[in-house]
């Protein structure tokens, strides 16, 4: 499956257009529902704010708290690789999870290779590999699959989830056909855990089945509410449709609400417009394992890897507030906890007058 220079190229120049577009355009920027799910204040909390434990596990490792750095980039030039040293070193001085961008660019490209060989910066953590699923309809199967898990020393893969992206693209692979089978089958060849993510519009509950279906049992929701790749798809496209479907799709909280019937067969990752700590927590009352989040981390990554572990510090700060405030003393008693969800009390109120 070798890659035209040419290709190559216009992979490397793709990615580095998506981080301008990140950058220079706020309303790539969405606005997430988070702020209406309500937790339930406790002003007796019963515990010491010192003794409060965020940590967690994930695929075998401890967190510190249920961190992800969630899928951003790779490649052959200098300033993406400097991104993924910094996102790993952050990553591994504050004990959370990473993953990777698509690697598609360095299957067989010896030069996009080096940014992914990540493993040397964080030895201790779980780190995720990255590949496109629509990929399995353009010739990439168990081997591209092997090698892109090989060169992270990866703990996991994941198979990443965008039609809507890859339809606004001027080149993108829109041949979504029967790759529920394809993955299917590779799940039964790859030893490490894959990982079935979208990228901004949200796993729906007949996403969900399907993965199951295929021997699945992790998803990452990553739903709307933050990054909209439909809007920076937009300003490489010479027409507005991604504009008109910037807000296309469920969003992270819908997503994990409507798939808290497969809770705990599917394990799940809360991703797309977590902006906070709080974000965070809401997400694991609901039942999310681990939140991941992208584009807060990109600016912090393009300068340090010390800017990076401060922005993480920041949300470790966060959750650790609301976890205390909830009165829940360790992390097993906030998952999947919907007693600690405030229940409108103006809904039954009116139900009283109206009953
Ligand atoms: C700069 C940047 C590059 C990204 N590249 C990828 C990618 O290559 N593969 C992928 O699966 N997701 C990619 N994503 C999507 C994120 O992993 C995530 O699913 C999505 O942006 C929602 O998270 P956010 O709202 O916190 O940014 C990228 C996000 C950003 C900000």
């Amino acid at each position: 499956m070798s890659r035209e220079p040419n290709q190559q190229q216009q992979i490397t120049q793709r990615k580095q257009d998506h981080i301008r577009a990140i950058l220079e355009d706020p309303q790539v920027e969405r606005h997430s529902d988070f702020e209406q799910i309500r937790l339930m204040h406790r002003a007796l909390p019963e515990i010491d704010y010192a003794q409060v434990d965020t940590s967690c596990a994930f695929l075998g490792k401890k967190l510190r708290f249920p961190f992800l750095i969630s899928s951003m980039t790779g490649g052959a030039a200098q300033n993406l690789q400097q991104i993924n040293r910094h996102l790993a070193e952050a990553a591994e001085n504050s004990q959370v999870a990473m993953a990777v961008g698509s690697q598609r660019t360095m299957i067989r490209n010896a030069s996009a290779e080096e940014s992914f060989k990540i493993r040397q910066y964080a030895p201790s953590i779980p780190l995720i590999a990255n590949i496109g699923a629509v990929q399995l309809n353009y010739g990439f199967g168990v081997d591209e699959i092997r090698r892109a898990i090989d060169i992270l020393q990866a703990d996991a893969i994941y198979l990443h989830l965008n039609p809507l992206q890859e339809i606004i693209q001027p080149e993108g692979d829109s041949n979504f056909s029967a790759l529920a089978d394809k993955i299917a089958r590779l799940a039964e060849q790859i030893e490490q855990p894959i990982i079935l993510k979208e990228v901004g519009s949200g796993l729906s509950p007949q996403d969900i089945q399907l993965g199951l279906d295929a021997g699945i049992e992790w998803f990452d929701l990553a739903g709307h509410g933050g990054t909209s790749w439909s809007r920076i798809e937009a300003h490489r496209s010479d027409n507005d449709l991604g504009i008109l479907l910037q807000d296309w799709g469920l969003s992270t909280s819908e997503s994990l609400y409507l798939a808290q019937p497969f809770i705990p067969q599917a394990k799940l990752i809360a991703s797309g417009g977590i902006r906070s700590g709080i974000d965070m927590l809401k997400s694991v009352v609901m039942g999310a394992r681990l939140a991941g989040v992208a584009a807060p981390l990109l600016q912090p990554a393009m300068t340090s890897s010390e800017e990076v572990a401060a922005k993480i510090a920041q949300f470790h700060q966060e959750f650790t507030a609301g976890q205390f405030l909830l009165g829940i003393e360790k992390f097993a008693d906030l998952h999947f906890n919907s007693d600690l969800i405030l229940q409108s009390p103006w809904h039954s109120l009116s139900k009283k007058r109206s009953g």
